[in-house]
């Protein structure tokens, strides 16, 4: 009988020249075999592993050492591969894609081939898997999907925005007409929301189109204390009592260029999510100052020292955002709400309308407690900043200018605080302008 063992063939004890190529063979398969990206595996009928490749250590972590003998689908917490949408085939082959564990706890998505393995009377004896990580690539196609479905929306949107004008127009000739009228104060008070409203509606839509096909717009001066002003009165009328809203803004704040009708989506996006927030009531809080960026040359943050912006603050007292979600917030069609409820499109929109104003938008949030969104608005004509002295050394100031009362919470405060994008102290806004710029790109 015939042995291989160290690689030399041996029929006795002859070495059989012929053994030698059988052995060299067998050698550049097993090398070829551990070369290969993708992880091999071979088990028997009872699941538990018999072969184990590099690639399959790479892939999932465990050495072939830690790996053979265990069951294989306990080890990579599979259920049985027969519930997987795809069982062997006649010809003993089965391919599926499947959900794998690895051994520090990362998910990964495989492309999996199986071949059953059987002895020279062609009974089965085992199984032979290749593997192929495909997590990347999944990743991609699900990007790919969502952009496609963006590029939908754009469509679809471009084309009823022109008959929803057709319908906003009548309306808002009704208001005016209304409005030359004599009515009651509070009766004038619910036409003007109404009209405020109807104006919104027809940029809302705009917006909802400009998502899908890049923001753009008018750009106007815009003084943002008005805006605010405008924003917080028609917030003030159609959210609940039990919402208290407040607001400090400074009464010299520079002026902005920009589009308004974007900004003040941004508003609106960001306080009704704050509302959905408290549904049992709570605070609203809007602030809104003149801050200096310091430049410090640590903080990696890539704006000029000493830009001006205007600091928009937003914060509420509601249920707050948990830390493995806080990340994904910004992402499109990223909604908790009841899929009636939420499109999960408001916080991209607010970020796409950030990132073209050059802007910056920051969150942090503590469950339980409440959520804070920071909002920087660079001034672009330092002529607009007026005399206003930068006086700020820290990276980026908090300090308000020319208001009065207590601040909101600082960096240092929010810093043991969900924050997203996860960063230190003092890189808050670094990190959120790449993560809009990586967007923009996409
Ligand atoms: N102030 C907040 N407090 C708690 N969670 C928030 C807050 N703002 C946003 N979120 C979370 O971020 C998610 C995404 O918000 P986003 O505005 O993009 O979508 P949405 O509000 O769910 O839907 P849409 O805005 O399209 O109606 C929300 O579903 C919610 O889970
Ligand atoms: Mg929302």
């Amino acid at each position: 009988m015939s042995a291989l063992t160290g690689g030399v063939q041996r029929v006795g004890e002859t070495e059989i020249p012929n053994g030698r190529l059988v052995a060299e063979l067998l050698r550049t398969q097993a090398i070829m075999l551990d070369q290969t990206h993708d992880a091999i595996i071979v088990r028997d009928y009872t699941d538990h592993i018999l072969f184990w490749n590099r690639g399959a250590e790479r892939l999932y972590g465990w050495s072939a050492n830690e790996a053979i003998g265990k069951n294989m689908y306990e080890l990579l917490s599979l259920t049985s591969i027969y519930e997987a949408p795809g069982i062997f085939a006649e010809n003993g082959e089965c391919a599926v894609e499947m959900r794998q564990v690895t051994k520090d706890s990362r998910q990964v998505i495989v492309e999996s081939r199986s071949r059953v393995l059987r002895d020279e009377t062609g009974h089965p004896t085992s199984v032979l898997i290749v593997n192929t990580d495909v997590t990347e690539s999944k990743l991609l196609e699900s990007q790919f999907l969502r952009a496609q479905r963006m590029e939908t929306i754009g469509r679809l949107a471009s084309g009823i925005v022109h008959d929803l004008n057709k319908v906003l127009s009548p309306m808002l000739l009704a208001t005016r007409i209304l409005r030359a009228k004599k009515m009651e104060r509070e009766d004038r008070q619910w036409l003007d929301t109404l009209k405020i409203n109807a104006e919104h509606a027809g940029g809302l839509i705009t917006q909802l189109m400009s998502l899908a096909r890049g923001i753009e717009g008018e750009r106007t001066p815009i003084q943002l204390r008005h805006l605010i002003q405008e924003t917080v009165g028609v917030l003030k009328r159609v959210f609940p009592e039990s919402i208290s809203i407040k607001t400090r803004i400074a009464t010299d704040l520079w002026t902005i260029v920009g589009n308004a009708t974007h900004v003040y989506q941004v508003l609106v996006n960001v306080c009704v999510n704050a509302r959905d927030a408290m549904p049992r009531g709570g605070a609203l809080t809007i602030e809104a100052h003149n801050t200096v960026f310091g430049g410090a040359p640590s903080s990696g943050y890539d704006g000029e020292k000493g830009s001006r912006h205007v600091l928009i603050k937003v914060s509420d007292t509601g249920v707050g955002i948990p830390a493995e979600i806080i990340d994904k917030v910004f992402e499109p069609f990223f909604s908790t709400k009841h899929a009636k409820n939420g499109t999960g499109l408001g916080l991209s929109t607010v970020l796409r309308i950030v990132t073209t104003h050059k802007g910056v938008i920051t969150v942090s949030s503590e469950p339980g407690t409440g959520t804070e969104f920071k909002m920087f608005f660079p001034v672009e004509d330092p002529a607009s900043a007026g005399n206003v002295e930068a006086t700020s050394a820290q990276l980026p100031s908090d300090e308000p200018q020319g208001i009065s009362g207590e601040d909101g919470p600082r960096e240092a405060d929010v810093n043991t605080k969900n924050q997203s994008p996860g960063q230190r102290p003092g890189r808050t806004n670094t990190a959120a302008r790449a993560k809009a710029q990586s967007r923009k790109q996409r």
